[in-house]
């Protein structure tokens, strides 16, 4: 088999974080390199490069340089924070993309990895089991952008024959990293709180129902859909992809479980209105026929991880 040179693009962030990790136990550390806009907090144990994805020639330079064979792009403006500055948001989220796309087929490099998200529907879109093919009218710049770049991909896919494959994640849940911006960022911070203060203050309702998924599962099901022969990826925009469902409410209960002193209390702000514009559950049948994905963690045994976890964080 070749030997892969991966590149992340976007590596410091919440999934970068654990997938340049997960990558480097699979390819070895010194065949992937770390890259990011910032400096990383910690000391990589294998290559690091800072750079501006908005930078098409330094990422081409880049690419040449390691003999790079497939891209993670992660680099993006996440849902909450992509509201506030919308330009920089649809800038950054799209000429990101095309910098890469293009750099990809011009310089050859074999895969591409890009992450889509629940964020592309909308609230015409069926809320419970969302289908894998619906109606999708995304609500957020957020949303909008990561709708319109599954199309490029696809685009770039049938255009180049460009090998790209991409997951629309749900609210990505772990304790490696925080998160950096997101409505469902909550389900993060609650173990943190809940650890650290005994309480927690959610700014959603305690009845919103949003898909999750635990990291782990996350960074494997990543690893597992670029791994999978190209035949078996028929689909070219993004696959949905379910871990498990539930709201603060129900999420709270489950603390309440493990630390029965536990009080949580809500204030929704302006997120709330993105996530009652979402899914409450997906339908990842497509996902699971085409590549065999199967998720291993449900609410308690999340709840669970986070809470020894986050323990050794507080
Ligand atoms: N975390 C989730 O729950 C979630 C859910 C759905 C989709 N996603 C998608 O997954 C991807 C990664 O998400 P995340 O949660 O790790 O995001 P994050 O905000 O934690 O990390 C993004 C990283 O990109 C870097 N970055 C920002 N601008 C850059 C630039 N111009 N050039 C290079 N690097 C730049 C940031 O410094 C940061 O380290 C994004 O595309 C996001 O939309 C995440």
């Amino acid at each position: 088999m070749a030997k892969e040179t991966v590149l992340v693009l976007g590596a410091n962030g919440q999934i970068g974080t654990e997938l340049v990790e997960a990558l480097r136990m699979e390819y070895g550390n010194d065949f992937v390199v770390a890259s990011d806009i910032r400096k990383p907090m910690e000391i990589h144990k294998g290559p690091f490069e800072i750079m501006d994805v908005m930078d098409e020639n330094r990422l081409m330079e880049v690419v040449k340089e390691y003999k790079v064979t497939q891209i993670y792009h992660l680099a993006a403006m996440l849902s909450a924070t992509a509201e506030q500055k919308i330009k920089m948001g649809w800038k950054l989220n799209m000429d990101g993309l095309l910098n890469v796309l293009n750099v990809a087929v011009e310089c050859k490099v074999t895969k591409v990895f890009w992450p889509s998200s629940i964020a592309v529907f909308g609230p015409s879109t069926p809320k419970l089991n969302t289908p894998q093919t619906c109606y999708m009218d995304p609500s957020t710049v957020y949303g909008i952008s990561k709708l319109a770049g599954e199309h490029w991909c696809n685009y770039y896919f049938n255009k180049y024959g460009l090998d790209v494959r991409s997951i629309r994640y749900p609210g990505l849940i772990g304790y490696k990293s925080v998160p950096g911006g997101g409505t469902t960022d909550y389900a993060v911070y609650i173990f943190h709180e809940a650890l650290a203060r005994g309480s927690y203050d959610c700014f959603l309702e305690a009845d919103t129902m949003l898909p999750m998924m635990y990291m782990e599962d996350a960074i494997r099901a990543t690893i597992e859909l670029m791994e999978a022969p190209a035949n078996r990826i028929k689909t070219r925009t993004s696959y949905n992809l379910a871990g498990m469902s539930f709201t603060p409410g129900e999420l709270a209960i489950e603390i309440r479980k493990i630390m029965p002193e536990f009080k949580i209390t809500y204030h929704p702000d302006i997120r709330q209105e993105y996530a009652d514009s979402w899914p409450k559950s997906i339908d990842d049948s497509v996902a699971r026929k085409e590549w065999g994905w199967q998720p291993r963690f449900d609410t308690a045994r999340l709840v669970e991880e986070m809470m020894n976890h986050c323990k050794d964080l507080v």
